[in-house]
């Protein structure tokens, strides 16, 4: 793959090694709630207090987990390749920790809570922004409760342009650990093809939208991925 422009985008498969849990692998619930009824703006204006405490127990459990060898992996790619683009539909920071530099998170992050006045992000991973309490943000003249800085189901993802200004040039298209259930996410590979690129699929088993890829690598990205690096690497 050398002198090949490549775009790698993870999903929540990559940090399952890791101990974060995947959104449909198990029952897909948290306390009896789909995830689609915790994560949308409507969940929020109704019940804030459930939505807070579904993010706060992920930013807390966030400083106990550790990158896999999925997120050195990737890093190693970027670093030794020097063409990847890094987009990720995950709002943990582990591949920042396992050494990627640049990481486009079009799903938003959890480490950063936004101002509902301003729109403004702000890092917020001290004590007394991870109790149960709410956060307030004193950036506008009326001090106002921060809500996660996460995209909603509703709610557009993040750094579209950007997205699609890459995978329109890319040479080669490579998903892991996605289930290829939320768009436009899932989307991305149609567009990879349509414009030539090759397409590589590296996931637990074969998603729902499998046969949209050339390639299909089937297994725990912290076991596999490494390996198929290296071949990326030697291949001219
Ligand atoms: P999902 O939970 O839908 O899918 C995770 C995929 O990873 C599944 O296909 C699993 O088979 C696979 N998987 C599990 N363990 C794996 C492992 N060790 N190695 C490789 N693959 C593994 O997660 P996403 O596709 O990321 O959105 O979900 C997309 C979006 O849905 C999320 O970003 C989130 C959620 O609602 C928002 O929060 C906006």
């Amino acid at each position: 793959m050398r002198g090949k422009s490549v775009v790698i985008l993870t999903g929540a498969g990559i940090s399952a090694e890791s101990g974060v849990r995947t959104f449909r692998d198990n029952d897909g619930l948290w306390e009896n709630h789909r995830i689609e009824d915790v994560a949308t703006p409507l969940a929020w204006y109704n019940d804030p207090v459930m939505v807070w405490r579904f993010y706060q127990a992920r930013r807390n459990q966030m400083q106990e987990v550790e990158p896999n060898p999925a997120h050195l992996a990737i890093a190693e790619f970027q670093r030794e390749h020097g063409n990847v683009t890094l987009i990720t539909q995950n709002v943990d920071n582990l591949h920042e920790r396992g050494g990627s530099e640049s990481v486009i998170h079009m799903h938003g992050k959890l480490e950063t809570l936004r101002c509902e006045s301003s729109e403004e992000s702000y890092v917020c991973m001290n004590l007394e922004h991870l109790s149960p309490d709410f956060v307030e943000c004193s950036c506008c003249a009326e001090p106002s409760r921060m809500r996660p800085d996460i995209v909603w189901f509703g709610e557009m993802p993040m750094f579209m342009r950007e997205i699609y200004e890459a995978v329109d040039n890319c040479d080669v298209f490579i998903v892991v650990g996605s289930s290829g259930h939320v768009y436009p996410a899932a989307g991305l590979v149609d567009v990879a093809s349509q414009m030539g690129a090759r397409t590589i699929l590296v996931n637990l088993e074969e998603p729902m939208n499998a046969e949209s890829f050339d390639e299909v690598h089937t297994g725990k990205a912290g076991e596999i991925l490494p390996a198929l690096v290296k071949t990326w690497l030697d291949e001219v």
